[in-house]
This record gives C-alpha cells, sequence and structure tokens, in this order.
C-alpha cells in the first residue's frame, strides 16, 4: 500500500477529526518511526509526549506478553495485584496519598472535576486562559480554545477563566462557590508556556488561604519530561489533586488521578477498563525504568544542550525534554522536517519538540542542524 492508497482509505472511512502529516508510521525501534517505504525518521514529538521509552523497548515488550499471558482484563468487580502496586509506587512518587487510575489523560481530568465538586461541595472551577485539558466534555469545559469547544455548547457550568500567570488576576476570580484550580504548570497545548518562578507557589498560598482545592494537570509535564519527576516538585509545593497520563506507561493507554483530599464513596466513580492488570503492569516497569536509567537527568541535560545551541539563532523556550521554537510558519517547518526525516509537531506558531527521555546527544545534534538549516 503507497501512502495515497492510506489517505483515500481515511477519506473513506474514518472520522475527519484529525489534520494528519503525511506519513503512515508502521513501526518504531528506539528513537526512530518508520513509513510504508521503511524510510527512518528521527522521532522528536513522542507521540505527544508519551514513548519516553522511545519504541519498541524490549522490557515493555516482555512485560506486555507476560502480563496478556497471566490476566489482561477483570473489571473492578475483583482486587488486582498491578492495579494496588501501581498505586503504591505512584504515591511513592508523588507524596500523594491516594489513586484513581484512568484510561487516558481526558479520563484524569474528568475524575479530578468529579473528586472536587464531591468533596468541596462546590460548583465552580477555575481554569487558565490558554489551558488545554482534554476533550471530553468536562475536561473540555476548562480547555480555553473556543475553536475546540464552539459546536459543542452547553458545557459545564460555573467555569471561570483566569489569565495564566496572573495571581492577581486569579485572586479576584476565586468565590466562596469555588471549588478548584485547575491549571499545568507548563502549558503544553498552547506552545510551551513557562510562568514565572513564583507564580506556582503563589497560586498554592492563594488556594490554601482560600480553602479551594488546586489541580495540576501534569498530564504532560510528569514523569520527567521536564527534567523532574513531576513539575510541582521543583516548586516545593503539593497539588490536593494531580493529573497524569500520556508518559505513564511508554504508549500503553492510562492515566491517573492522585490526591490528598478526600475520596469518592462506592459506586461513585468507575469505569469497564479502568486500572486494568496489563496498563498497570506497563506503567509500573515504565516507572522503573524512567528512575534506574536515570532518564530524568537525561531529559533535563540534553533539553538543555538543544536549548543552549539554538537560543542565540532562534526564539526557544522549554523545561527538560518540553521545548517550543518560534517560527514564522510552524506547518511549513514541520512538513520541511518530514523531508529531513525528522518528525515534530506544532501549536499555532510554535514548534514543539517532545523527543523520547532516551534521546542522546548524537540525535540532538541531527535536530539542531537540520532546524538551523532551514533558517525558518
Ligand atoms: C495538559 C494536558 N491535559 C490533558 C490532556 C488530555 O489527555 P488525553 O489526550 O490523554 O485525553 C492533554 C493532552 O494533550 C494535555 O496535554
Amino acid at each position: 500500500m503507497n501512502q495515497k492508497e492510506v489517505e483515500d482509505i481515511e477519506k473513506e472511512v474514518y472520522s475527519r477529526a484529525f489534520s494528519r502529516l503525511p506519513v503512515t508510521i508502521v513501526r518504531g525501534k528506539g528513537m526512530y518511526l518508520y513509513d510504508l517505504n521503511n524510510n527512518k525518521f528521527l522521532d522528536m514529538f513522542s507521540g505527544i509526549a508519551v514513548c519516553s521509552l522511545g519504541h519498541s523497548n524490549e522490557e515493555i515488550i516482555k512485560v506486555i506478553a507476560n502480563q496478556s499471558k497471566k490476566l489482561m482484563h477483570v473489571s473492578n468487580w475483583f482486587y488486582t495485584l498491578p492495579q494496588l502496586e501501581l498505586a503504591r509506587l505512584l504515591t511513592r512518587i508523588s507524596g500523594l496519598k491516594r489513586v484513581f487510575i484512568t484510561n487516558d489523560g481526558t479520563g484524569a481530568v474528568e475524575s479530578a472535576i468529579k473528586l472536587a465538586r464531591k468533596v468541596t461541595g462546590k460548583k465552580e472551577i477555575i481554569a487558565m486562559e490558554n489551558a488545554f485539558h482534554g476533550r471530553t466534555l468536562g475536561s473540555l469545559s476548562l480547555t480555553w480554545n473556543e475553536k475546540y469547544k464552539k459546536p459543542f455548547y452547553p458545557l459545564l457550568p460555573r467555569v471561570k477563566f483566569a489569565r495564566y500567570n496572573d495571581i492577581e488576576s486569579l485572586k479576584k476570580l476565586i468565590s466562596e462557590d469555588t471549588a478548584a484550580v485547575i491549571l499545568e504548570p507548563i502549558q503544553g497545548e498552547s506552545g510551551v508556556i513557562i510562568p514565572g518562578d513564583d507564580y506556582l507557589r503563589e497560586v498554592r498560598e492563594i488556594t490554601e488561604e482560600r480553602d479551594v482545592l488546586l489541580i495540576l494537570d501534569e498530564i504532560q509535564t510528569g514523569f520527567g519530561r521536564t527534567g523532574v519527576m513531576f513539575e510541582f516538585q521543583r516548586h516545593r509545593i503539593k497539588p490536593d489533586i494531580l493529573c497524569v497520563g500520556k508518559g505513564m506507561a511508554a504508549g500503553f493507554p492510562i492515566g491517573a488521578i492522585v490526591y490528598n483530599c478526600g475520596d469518592f464513596d462506592k459506586g461513585e466513580h468507575g469505569g469497564t477498563f479502568v486500572g486494568n492488570p496489563l496498563a498497570c503492569e506497563v506503567a509500573k516497569k515504565t516507572i522503573e525504568i524512567i528512575q534506574r536509567e536515570n532518564l530524568i537527568k537525561n531529559s533535563d541535560k540534553i533539553g538543555n544542550y538543544i536549548i543552549n545551541e539554538l537560543q542565540d539563532i532562534m526564539e526557544i523556550r522549554g523545561r527538560g525534554l518540553m521545548i517550543g521554537i518560534k517560527v514564522s510558519d510552524a506547518k511549513k517547518t514541520t512538513l520541511e522536517l518530514i523531508d529531513r526525516r525528522i518528525l515534530t509537531i506544532y501549536s499555532n506558531n510554535i514548534l514543539r519538540i517532545l523527543p523520547p527521555l532516551i534521546i542522546e546527544k548524537k540525535h540532538a545534534e541531527i535536530f539542531i542542524s537540520a532546524i538551523d538549516s532551514l533558517k525558518c
């Protein structure tokens, strides 16, 4: 099959929801992905900050094979050990107390919204301008971009938006009915927006003072992406609810909330697949490898290297391996990089660089010389 035939099938049978780049990926190994003609591409986006261990990691393959021979799914009618072991691990690495595992990031945000409303008895949620929290109706309500929301109104009522990185704007919006404030410690989908050094701590102070829950959405920043396990740890604060997903299981779909506030009662939350043993085993192994192989340090080191090499010639910002580069036409640059066999993604006029955490200096150099040669 060739690329044109693939695109024709998509046009015929698949939803038009996605604007895709013109490559069909058939397999991956380490830092590289391969198309229908076996062309080799350097992966500089990890399936949107997901494949932290690169592709076809041997240990992950083994875990999937072994666990699927043992038990793939049983539902939450029964206890399963991988679920509880993963929960224990998540509490250990986050310092938070209790876990609910979901199937993806948006499921984590939905869980956070429900939990915040339930434990506070209040209804209002304050999100941030330019935020992205997912596509299901609850998380979509907390997402800023009007384009994503417009066809789907009415969304959740009682959602307000504060200006990101502006503590006064947040202070003005908090009311007696505010259940929670939700924010990304670094905004990802809107183009890698990093707030000031004190902002997160100030948000924690004001939420504590006003008895409002703080939900941190670390779905994109979590598990070492930014050079620390979680961004909140860099700022020495603790959220009441932490949302995670993406890089948690090396490409296997999963998410979670980890929380320190009250809890759901029986039957108040659930899902057929949530916390299934296969996904949980893969997540456990992924976190183990990230820690054992010092991938968080690597994220910091290679991220800094890329930023240092490029900062004199272009507008670049980032933390660890979550990097944005301002270009005049990001789609054009993305396509030109595809011609040079490098895969990236973009938001607005920002090229987004989110490589696997296993990236080495030699891969970074390939990217740096390609982007430099484009003069974008
Ligand atoms: C910060 C943030 N929150 C939530 C989500 C939604 O996660 P998912 O796509 O797994 O539903 C994303 C996805 O890009 C994200 O970046």
